[in-house]
C-alpha cells in the first residue's frame, strides 16, 4: 500500500521504517529539511537500536523515501499523523502540529485516503480532525479518519513495533478497519521475516482491538497513566521499606507474582521521565478536569514522582553532609537505557539540584552526552565512567545502562576519593557491593546488608516462580 507517515520523530520514523520493512511503499515526511537530508544520507537524528539498519535497507530497496509533508501526502492511500504533541504551560497537549498536518492533508491529499492519528492526543481529537478535514478538503478528496495509538517504547521501539501485544484501532466504518487490517496484516499474522528477533516465527500474534475513536484515544492516555501510577506506587512502597527495614525488591517480587498485579513496571528508582509519561499524566489530568472529573489520583502520581530527586539527593547528603565543592560522579544521563533521549530525564533534574548546592559534577552516559550537553552545559562530561569517577566522593547512578553492570570496582576503588555508590536504579546486590569494600546505598533497602539476600534488580523483569521460591526458602 502507498503510505505516508507525517513526522520523523521516534514514533514516525520507527513506524515508517517498520511499515516499509513489511512491504509497504512509505513516504516519511518532516518539516525539518535538515532532518530529511540527514535521513536521506542514511544517518539517524537519534539513537534507537536497529533503526538505522532498517531505514538504510528500505531506502536501498526503494520502499522508503523522505519528503516534505506537502509532497508526501499526494496519492497516499493511508496517512499516519505522527507529529509531536508537546505540553503547553498548563499541561494540555499542544495540538498545533496536528492541526497543521490536517490542513496539509486536506489541501494536498487526493483520492480515497485513510487518515490515521497515531500521535498521543486528547480524547475527541479525531472528531475535531474530521471536522477540520471536511472544512478544508479540496475537490476529489474522500478521507476517513481512524485512531491507532502507538505503544512502542524508546530503546525497544523496533521490537515493540514488530511484536506488539495489541493493536488498537478506533474507527467509524468497516472500510477503515479493513484498510488498517491490510496495513498490519504481516504483523497481525506474524508472517514477515523479523530483522531483529530471531524467534519471530514463534512470536505471539497481537490482539486486534477495534473501538470507536474516543475510546481508542483514551486507551493510550489511560495506559501510560496507569503505568506511571504503578511506578509511583512502588516508589512509595520503597520509601516505606526504607523506613521500616524491608526490601522493596522482595516486596515487588511477591506482589508481581499475582497476575492481577503483574511484575512489570514495579522497579523503584528516581522516578519516571522521558517525553511520554510526565506529559501524558499531566495531559490526562487536564482532559479529566475539562470533562468535569477530578482525577486527583493522578495528581498524586505526579507529586510522588516530583519528590523522587530530592529523596535521592538526601541519601548522598546523609553521607557527605554539605555538598558544596564535593566532587560527584554521575553515571547515566538518558531517561532510561538504550536511548540518547534526555527529555524530562531524572538525571538532568538531579544535576540541577546538585549544582545548585555547589557540588562539582562529572557525568558519563554511553549515548546521551551530546544531547545532555546541549541542554545542560556547565558541568564536566566524560568519555568513560572511570574518567567521571576520578577523585569523586560519591558515584551516583541515574540510568541502568547494561555496561555499568560490568564496571571494574577494584579499579574504581583506586581512583575514587571515597568508595561510596548511591544507586538510583538498584543495579547491584548490596551484599556483593559490600563485599567489594564499597559503601552501597540503593532504593528501598537498608543501606548495607552483610549477608547476600540473593536478589537484586539485575534485570527489568524480575519475577519468576523460581526466583520467588528461592527467596521464600
Ligand atoms: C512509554 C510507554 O511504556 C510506551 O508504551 C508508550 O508507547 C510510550 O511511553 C509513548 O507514549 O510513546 P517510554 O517513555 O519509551 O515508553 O519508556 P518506558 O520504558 O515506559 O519508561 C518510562 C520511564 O519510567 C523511564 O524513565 C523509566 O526509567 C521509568 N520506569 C519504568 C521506572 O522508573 N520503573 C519501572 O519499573 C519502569
Amino acid at each position: 500500500m502507498k503510505i505516508s507517515v507525517i513526522g520523523a520523530g521516534y514514533v514516525g520514523l520507527t513506524t515508517a521504517a517498520c511499515l516499509a520493512e513489511i512491504g509497504h511503499h512509505v513516504r516519511c515526511a518532516d518539516n525539518d529539511e535538515g532532518k530529511l537530508n540527514l535521513l536521506r544520507s542514511g544517518k539517524m537524528p537519534f539513537f534507537e537500536p536497529h533503526l538505522d539498519e532498517i531505514v538504510h535497507r528500505n531506502i536501498i530497496a526503494g520502499r522508503l523515501q523522505f519528503e516534505i509533508p506537502e509532497n508526501a501526502v499526494v496519492g497516499a492511500e493511508a496517512i499516519f499523523i505522527c507529529v509531536g504533541t508537546p505540553p503547553l504551560e498548563n499541561g494540555e497537549a499542544d495540538l498545533c502540529a496536528v492541526a497543521n498536518v490536517a490542513r496539509t492533508i486536506a489541501q494536498r491529499a487526493t483520492g480515497n485516503c485513510l487518515v490515521i492519528e497515531k500521535s498521543t492526543v486528547p480524547v475527541q481529537t479525531a472528531q475535531k480532525l474530521k471536522r477540520q478535514l471536511q472544512q478544508y478538503a479540496g475537490k476529489g478528496l474522500q478521507c476517513t479518519l481512524a485512531s491507532n495509538p502507538e505503544f512502542l517504547r524508546e530503546g525497544s521501539a523496533i521490537q515493540d513495533s514488530f511484536h506488539p501485544e495489541r493493536i488498537v484501532v478506533g474507527v467509524e466504518t468497516e472500510e477503515a478497519e479493513a484498510r488498517l487490517r491490510e496495513i498490519y496484516a504481516p504483523i497481525l499474522e506474524q508472517t514477515f521475516k523479523c530483522p531483529v528477533h530471531t524467534s519471530c516465527t514463534h512470536a505471539q500474534k497481537p490482539a486486534w482491538i477495534v473501538t470507536d475513536t474516543n475510546s481508542s484515544e483514551l486507551i493510550k492516555h489511560a495506559s501510560n497513566s496507569f503505568l506511571a501510577m504503578k511506578i509511583s506506587f512502588i516508589n512509595m512502597v520503597a520509601d516505606l521499606c526504607e523506613a521500616v527495614g524491608a526490601d522493596v525488591t522482595k516486596v515487588a517480587l511477591g506482589m508481581g507474582m499475582d497476575p492481577r498485579i503483574g511484575s512489570a513496571f514495579l522497579n523503584p528508582g528516581i522516578g519516571f521521565g522521558g517525553f511520554c509519561f510526565p506529559k501524558d499524566v499531566q495531559a490526562f489530568v487536564r482532559i479529566a478536569t475539562k470533562a468535569g472529573c477530578d482525577f486527583s489520583l493522578l495528581k498524586e502520581v505526579e507529586n510522588i514522582n516530583k519528590r523522587r530527586i530530592e529523596h535521592f539527593v538526601e541519601k548522598v547528603r546523609q553521607e557527605l553532609w554539605v555538598l558544596r565543592d564535593r566532587k560527584i560522579a554521575l553515571l547515566g544521563l538518558a531517561f532510561k537505557p538504550n536511548t540518547d533521549d534526555v527529555r524530562f530525564a531524572p538525571a538532568l533534574e538531579l544535576i540541577r539540584v546538585l549544582v545548585r548546592e555547589g557540588a562539582v559534577v562529572s557525568a558519563y552516559d554511553p549515548q546521551a552526552t551530546e544531547k545532555a550537553k546541549a541542554v545542560l552545559p556547565g558541568i564536566r562530561y566524560c568519555s568513560s565512567p572511570y574518567e567521571a569517577a576520578e577523585e569523586a566522593e560519591a558515584i551516583m547512578i541515574a540510568t541502568e545502562w547494561e555496561e555499568f553492570r560490568d564496571l571494574d570496582w577494584d579499579h574504581m576503588k583506586q581512583i575514587i576519593a571515597r568508595p561510596l555508590v548511591v544507586d538510583g536504579r538498584n543495579m547491584f546486590k548490596p551484599a556483593e557491593m559490600t563485599a567489594r569494600g564499597i559503601h552501597y546505598i540503593s532504593i528501598g533497602k537498608l543501606p548495607a546488608f552483610s549477608v547476600d539476600d540473593g536478589l537484586s534488580n539485575s534485570s527489568t523483569s524480575i519475577a519468576s516462580p523460581g526466583e520467588l521460591q528461592a527467596v521464600l526458602k
